[in-house]
């Protein structure tokens, strides 16, 4: 199969998981394009959806599917979305659509997180996949710097500018072993917008996209 088969497969996959009726969180990629695919092709009735970017809601739009303000919701049953990598306790890191910080804020709305991911994402140790950081864009240099002080290397994507109007830095050389503080003491560093560590909003399953079918990581 090939990957974007496994996308499919577990964009379909996550079906299970939206009550009809319900609003449900709505991700950002090419895996999430799947599950938006197969919930308008599904005829299951949700109330809405949160997005987590521009994308995904002229996507949803384009397909029917009511989209509401996040600031309209106080809490949602499931946010459904991609990853960048994922390890085995379902601690993430995202970004690579450059969506994260609207990523975060939904997902923190949400009771469970289901990542969808092809087998791919499976990491033992989080830190292969550059690292996303959105970051105010006069803080890039400064931030940049504290990164090489921990043998980070930090690029700014070029020619992107976020839903938000801010920028990525993309970090490689890192192994981060403890997710959790790594993204508390990122997140306090001044002009960090979000770190693409998704420790404090890990998923609680992951529905895996491999050759053999779609298997379930429940981080309980
Ligand atoms: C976007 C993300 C995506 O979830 C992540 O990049 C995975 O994307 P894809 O499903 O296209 O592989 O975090 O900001």
């Amino acid at each position: 199969m090939t990957q974007d088969e496994l996308k499919t497969l577990v964009g379909q996959a996550a079906l299970q998981y939206v009550k009809p009726g319900s609003i449900v969180g709505v991700g950002t990629g090419s895996t999430v394009d799947k599950f938006i695919d197969a919930l308008a092709a599904s005829g299951i009735k949700v109330a809405g959806a949160v997005s987590s970017s521009v994308r995904s809601t002229e996507r949803m739009k384009a397909l029917g599917i009511p989209v509401l303000e996040a600031s309209e919701v106080e809490e949602l049953g499931v946010y459904i979305d991609g990853a960048d990598e994922i390890d085995h306790a379902g601690h993430m890191i995202k970004g690579g659509g450059a969506a994260l910080t609207r990523e975060k804020i939904v997902a923190d709305l949400a009771e469970r997180f289901i990542c969808i991911a092809d087998e791919s994402k499976l990491v033992d140790t989080l830190g292969k996949f550059p690292l996303p950081v959105e970051v105010i864009p006069m803080a890039a240099a400064q931030i940049a710097r504290a990164f090489a002080a921990q043998r980070g290397v930090a690029t700014l994507r070029a020619g992107v500018v976020t839903d938000n109007g801010c920028q990525i830095l993309d970090v490689t050389g890192l192994q981060i072993r403890d997710p959790m503080a790594f993204e508390r003491e990122v997140n306090q560093w001044p002009g960090v917008v979000t770190v693409g560590v998704f420790a404090r909003n890990r998923a609680q399953i992951c529905l895996l996209g491999t050759k053999e079918g779609v298997k379930t990581l429940k981080f309980l």
